[in-house]
């Protein structure tokens, strides 16, 4: 899909990064939607993200310094409170007349959830913003956190990354490997499909025995795979009567060239704390595998070939860009999003 002002949905949450990656005390500056952003730490620890931008002459402000809970620009020393309100001017003299709280930087509503940062991307930059909704719902309590498995950068737009993500039938050639599957084995796969919220979600079923990604997992699994726009693909696995496992892919585009994959886990399994190790190792080891497709899929797409979505297999992509349309035109015309998908089963082999 061509990149255009449309390739990006507006008025939705975007993951900004793991809690582990903002420190307090220091500024990030860091593209998102083709937007420069500043995030920081208040002195409560809350974060906040402001245009990277200074008002005076566009210096990025994360180029300067935090101190006492204020942003300096590093370029004429200008101050700026967490919420983006000048606080002082050096240059000014002391007896001048400017209602400098009058200039400021454009906030972004920024939330951390479950150990994870959160900002809200408006189509208008208008001040006060309240959001219409709170960050997604990651399915966790709110004393709960994620461990971050990997952040990775993958050379493609999110649309191609989106339909990365949901793709059935790459996993028998791209995740080969002993202990997870291998192509010889290759079955039909049927899963039944809902519509949710903003996405679709494989109903919930017992994982397939040719999975053995799964079958550390005793005492009865079953899984629920939910994609939702812009990029979120939940994976809820219940161990038992009792445990659960939530693993979450989460796209986030950086610009119409590269987009931003954060893969975050977390397990009620008292396992989970020796095993996880080796499991962060795993989940490295099968990004790395897309990010190494990926890298010859942006080689590929540099002649701008014609592509095609074909069959069963490549529905769930055909949704995603589906979902995208009447998302983007449910903004633009001021209505409620009504989810074009219907139920149905799919059928695909791996
Ligand atoms: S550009 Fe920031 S203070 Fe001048
Ligand atoms: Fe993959």
């Amino acid at each position: 899909m061509a990149a255009d002002a449309s390739l990006f949905l507006k008025n939705l949450w975007y993951l900004a990064f793991h809690s582990s990656s903002l420190k307090p005390g220091k500024l990030i500056g860091k593209e998102m939607l083709s937007e420069k952003i500043v995030f920081g730490r208040d002195e409560h620890g809350k974060p906040f993200a402001l245009r990277d931008n200074c008002p005076h002459r566009g210096v990025p402000l994360s180029g300067g310094w935090f101190k006492d809970n204020t942003i300096q620009c590093c370029y004429h020393g200008w101050q700026f409170d967490t919420k983006g309100t000048c606080k002082g001017i050096p240059a000014l003299p002391t007896d001048n007349t400017i209602d400098i709280s009058k200039i400021k930087v454009f906030q972004y509503p920024c939330e951390e959830v479950n150990g994870t940062i959160w900002v809200y991307i408006p189509e208008k930059k208008l001040p006060d913003l309240v959001p219409n909704e709170p960050p997604p719902n990651l399915l966790l309590a709110r004393d709960k956190k994620f461990l971050q498995v990997e952040t990775v950068t993958m050379p493609a737009d999110i649309d191609q990354s989106v339909i990365g993500l949901i793709d059935p039938s790459h996993v028998t050639f791209v995740h080969q490997s002993w202990y997870w599957r291998s192509s010889k084995k290759l079955k039909i796969k049927e899963k039944k499909f809902e519509p949710t919220a903003r996405g679709f979600k494989m109903v919930r079923h017992t994982p397939s025995s040719n999975s053995k990604g799964y079958s550390v997992l005793k005492g009865g699994t079953s899984t629920e795979i939910t994609f939702e726009i812009p990029g979120i693909r939940t994976e809820h696995i219940l161990v038992g009567e009792k445990h659960e496992v939530i693993s979450i892919t989460l796209l986030t585009p950086i610009n119409e060239n590269q987009t931003e994959l954060t893969h975050i886990f977390y397990s009620s399994l008292p396992l989970t704390k020796w095993l996880w190790w080796p499991l962060k190792r795993l989940g490295k080891q099968f990004i790395g595998q897309d990010l190494g497709v990926f890298h010859k899929l942006s080689e590929g797409l540099k002649s701008k070939p014609t592509l095609m979505l074909l069959g069963e297999p490549d529905m769930q992509a055909r949704w995603y860009y589906e979902i995208k349309r009447v998302y983007a035109l449910s903004q633009q015309n001021n209505v409620p999003f009504q989810n074009p998908v219907k139920p149905q089963t799919l059928h695909w082999v791996t």
